[in-house]
């Protein structure tokens, strides 16, 4: 096995476009980083005024950190944005994606900021309800919800339930009629507009289980349906196209959809649909080779596009309502592992990969595993003056697919008991996290100022051999 301090050298056609060698290793790459993120001399990342030494220290590693002061500033953005682009059309309101990354303390940020909130499950409802989110400032969406969920969110109050498909109608009609309770509605539409991502995270299309679909004629019976249900009231239509989108003609697309469809139910109906859902799904930058819209372009763009197509077809602008997950989520987080064995694997023809375990994995980061996502990692605990190789982050689980960076360039001593920090976890990392190999799963710490805050604690093997009734 040959430890060739060139490996990047070899590496030719084996490595992604997009990956280029860093002037320097030890560099943060702009854009990747929470806004607090910055190493000073001493090559230590800091996050939040605390360094990621400080915060393991503290915690342990793996640990996922989010840097509460980023997290708050992206939801406030996104809902100043949609505030400010709409307020000249009939107002907008940002719903934060739960599913992204909540725990009581988040949900609690998010409620002094005035950010209204989207659930898709009983368990997610409870959280934000104890994190203080007022149930009228919730929307309840998913599909095959259960009868104890639907009745919970009614009892609750939640400002909307966003139905999936015609049997919900019935499901939620049934539950509010035995509880004595009236909702609020919207149809969740499939509008068959393929947009450019992982299938797994695409959602509009016709192959999939989401909503109800327009081509096949589901959402003008689902109005029919609706309007004979007298404790139901349809405020209009939902699409969310999928996840990880960057690409803004298929939002456009939605739009122009979504008009044509409210239009006609408008017509039909002499029905008025003053909501419109356009879903979330605004991408981030997880590597220098993705380039996202700021939450002011996305907003004026939409604006624009739902004045434009609503007007064109003849039907009243309506309030719009957008559920942005990733985007408020994702960069103000990181992951620290420490790194273990470091291998370096001949893999042919001069070429060597070196393999750099990390205390984590698939458990606290499926993505790359599930969607051949791409991510970047630093070190987080000192300077090196080593040169820059190829490296691949796999985790400590039983099976080579558990990878966590496919390609990032390390400095070539990395080691041993270093720290490694992966940016951009703050997304669909935690709330995706699992006890494979029955490794438990990192505590989610807020910093700020100085401080960090064990927003959700280090899950232990007592808590896994809790239920466990033989144990
Ligand atoms: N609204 C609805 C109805 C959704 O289904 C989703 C995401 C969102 C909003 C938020 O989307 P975001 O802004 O976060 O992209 N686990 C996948 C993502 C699945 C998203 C599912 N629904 C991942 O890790 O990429």
């Amino acid at each position: 096995m040959s430890a060739h301090e060139a490996g990047s050298l070899h590496a030719r056609g084996r490595v992604p476009a997009w990956l280029e060698v860093p002037a320097d290793v030890n560099a943060l790459l702009p854009a990747l980083w929470p806004g607090s993120a910055l190493k000073a001399a001493d090559g230590v990342l800091r996050v939040g005024g605390m360094a990621a030494t400080d915060i393991a220290a503290q915690v342990g590693t793996p640990a996922y950190v989010v840097d509460e002061d980023d997290f708050r500033a992206r939801a406030r953005a996104f809902a100043d944005a949609f505030a400010a682009a709409f307020a000249p059309l009939a107002g907008a309101r940002v719903h934060y994606a739960a599913k992204a990354l909540i725990s009581v303390g988040i949900a609690r940020w998010l409620a002094e900021d005035g950010l209204a909130v989207d659930v898709c499950t009983g368990g997610e409802l409870e959280i934000v309800r104890l994190g203080g989110i007022a149930p009228e400032a919730v929307a309840f969406h998913g599909s095959n919800q259960s009868d104890a969920e639907l009745s919970r969110a009614m009892a609750l109050g939640v400002g909307l339930i966003v139905i999936d498909s015609l049997a919900e109608i019935g499901q939620v009609a049934r539950l509010a009629a035995a509880g004595d309770w009236r909702a609020d509605v919207m149809l969740r539409c499939s509008i068959g507009i393929e947009a450019h991502t992982h299938e797994f995270i695409a959602t509009a299309h016709e192959d999939q289980k989401f909503g109800l679909s327009a081509a096949d004629g589901s959402v003008a019976e689902g109005v029919r349906r609706l309007a004979a249900e007298p404790r139901l009231r349809l405020r209009g239509l939902h699409s969310h196209i999928g996840s990880q989108i960057f690409d803004t003609d298929a939002f456009a697309q939605a739009v122009r959809r979504l008009a044509g469809l409210t239009a006609g139910i408008e017509r039909e109906h002499g029905l008025r649909l003053a909501e419109l859902g356009l879903g979330g799904g605004f991408g981030v930058a997880y590597t220098t080779g993705h380039d996202p819209l700021d939450p002011a372009a996305i907003a004026g763009q939409l604006a624009r596009q739902v004045e434009a197509e609503f007007k064109a077809v003849g039907a009243g602008v309506p309030h719009v309502t957008v559920e942005p997950g990733r985007a408020v989520a994702g960069p103000a987080g990181l992951t620290l592992y420490t790194v273990g064995v470091v291998k370096p694997v001949a893999l042919g023809g001069g070429f060597t990969r070196l393999y750099v375990s990390v205390d984590g994995g698939m458990s606290d980061n499926i993505r790359t595993a599930l969607y051949g996502a791409d991510y970047s990692a630093t070190l987080a605990s000192r300077r090196s003056s080593a040169p820059p190789r190829l490296a691949r982050v796999v985790g400590k689980h039983c099976e080579s697919g558990d990878i966590v960076v496919k390609d990032e360039y390390l400095p070539a001593d990395i080691a041993a008991g270093d720290l490694l920090a992966v940016p951009v976890t703050g997304a669909y990392c935690h709330s995706m996290s699992s006890n494979y190999n029955s490794v438990p799963r990192p505590p989610v710490v807020g910093v700020k100022d100085g401080l960090a805050t064990v927003l959700v604690r280090r899950e232990t093997v007592d808590d896994l051999l809790a239920r466990d009734l033989y144990a």
